[in-house]
């Protein structure tokens, strides 16, 4: 039996897929899902494998699993086209659908992430953390990661915010972090696959992130035929967290385009 994503499904209209960062949950996208939901949109988030009410995969850890549960929601809702928006994970995850079925998605939001592969010390890295959470629990690695995972404005000034981080990271399962970790080390460059998508795309990213800098940005939205560059000033990596209401207002324009 395929394994069913849990997801939120609010609002009518053209459908977006918001599909969300590592360790977080679908709930990072609350402000969205309201925001997109009141302009019109119907919104479609999902919890990856392992991730808030969705169980961990059986399968090998491979993104390519996770895009195909995410075409399986879509096709349950008997939906043809969608846009598609991931941030950091979520945006590996859309370039990922992309390979897969590019004439399913009729824009492209890519927030907070990359199209590279890792380098072969970031791929090792990966796999040691994912190693060390199945022996120790998730939670002491990861808060190691909060200096990266929030920008230095929001880790001081917005302390609900880092509140926020700290419970998706004290509720991610462990196997669910090894899982993601293994199938994000295994992830391929994702360049061609832009510059092959033609539908209106939208790079956004907060000026702050050390996790994917500004040069990750720049090649994705070079490699991209009808993509809109979005700085987001004063936050980091959780760019949907930080500032809510600028990550809906790029969105919404990004659907605006279709
Ligand atoms: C994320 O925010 O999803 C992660 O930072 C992605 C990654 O580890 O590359």
């Amino acid at each position: 039996m395929t394994l069913e994503l849990a997801v939120t499904d609010e609002g009518s209209g053209d459908a977006i897929v918001l599909l969300h960062a590592f360790p977080c949950n679908r709930h990072m996208w609350d402000a969205q899902i309201e925001a997109l939901a009141a302009a019109g949109y119907r919104v479609i988030a999902p919890d990856l494998p392992g991730f808030g009410d969705s169980a961990v995969s059986a399968a090998a850890p491979d993104l390519a699993v996770v895009a195909q549960l995410v075409f399986d929601l879509i096709d349950d809702r008997a939906l043809g086209q969608v846009a598609v928006a991931g941030l950091s994970m979520g945006g590996y995850v859309a370039m990922e659908m992309l390979r897969q079925q590019p004439g399913r998605i009729n824009a492209l939001g890519l927030v907070d992430t990359k199209a590279t592969a890792d380098p072969d010390e970031a791929r090792q890295g990966r796999l040691q953390l994912a190693d060390a959470v199945v022996a120790a629990g998730s939670s002491a690695a990861l808060l190691d990661m909060m200096p990266k995972l929030l920008g230095e404005t929001s880790r001081a000034e917005r302390p609900p915010v880092v509140e926020a981080v700290t419970t998706f990271i004290n509720e991610a399962h462990p196997e669910a972090v090894a899982w993601a970790q293994r199938a994000m080390a295994a992830r391929p460059d994702s360049l061609a696959d832009l510059a092959r998508f033609a539908e209106p795309a939208l790079v956004a990213y907060g000026v702050e992130d050390v996790l994917t800098p500004v040069a990750e940005q720049d090649s994705m939205a070079g490699a991209l035929p009808d993509g809109v560059v979005a700085p987001i000033p004063g936050v980091g990596h959780l760019s949907a967290l930080e500032a809510p209401a600028e990550v809906s207002a790029v969105l919404i324009d990004l659907l605006g385009r279709i």
